[in-house]
């Protein structure tokens, strides 16, 4: 075993999965590579579709200034600043919870730490990345920071388990 990737979303369970993916990386001399994706939907997005002049999706009338003041919202421009900020901000969380994962792999003695920040659909990002690192196993939590107590296993661990090229490791 040469490299191990391991997902992480900051959760408890992820600290574990991290954990885990520290122990067998000092077992097998294997490098690390760990794994963070921003889920964040830009807040303006689907905003901006209506106030667009074209509706091509949609038969609704432009959203007027004055309807979008009724809201709290300035302006047009604000709405593209509330886009450029909240990937600003998912990419502060992100870069945190990559740097405090790293840290914690390099104090406990692994060398080769790499750290990869990606954005979009996370199961689809975590498989790509564990083909980009050319991964013999990724390493997730059982569930993550979602929080539906009903799932044994969370949608992007099952997701991952069915499509990653790689041998799967899921932590309880
Ligand atoms: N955005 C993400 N970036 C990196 N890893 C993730 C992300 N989301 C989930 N994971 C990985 O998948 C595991 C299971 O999380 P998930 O399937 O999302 O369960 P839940 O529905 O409880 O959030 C996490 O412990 C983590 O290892
Ligand atoms: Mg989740």
């Amino acid at each position: 075993m040469k490299r191990i990737l391991v997902a992480t979303d900051g959760s408890v369970l992820s600290g574990k999965a991290l954990a885990k993916a520290i122990e067998l990386a000092r077992q097998f001399d294997a490098r690390l590579t760990i794994v963070n994706v921003m889920d964040v939907v830009p807040v303006g997005q689907s905003l901006r579709r209506f106030v667009a002049a074209e509706l091509p999706a949609t038969t609704l009338q432009p959203v007027p200034l004055s309807l979008l003041n009724s809201y709290g919202i300035s302006s047009v421009d604000s709405v593209e600043a509330l886009d450029s900020q909240s990937r600003a901000v998912a990419q502060l969380v992100s870069d945190r919870i990559l740097a405090n994962a790293q840290a914690t792999a390099e104090a406990a003695g692994i060398k080769g730490v790499d750290t990869v920040s990606a954005a979009g659909d996370p199961a689809r990002e975590i498989v790509a990345a564990v083909k980009a690192a050319g991964a013999d196993l990724v390493v997730v939590g059982r569930r993550g920071l979602g929080g539906l107590n009903e799932l044994v296993l969370g949608s992007v661990s099952q997701k991952v388990l069915h499509h990653a090229a790689a041998d799967v490791m899921v932590v309880a």
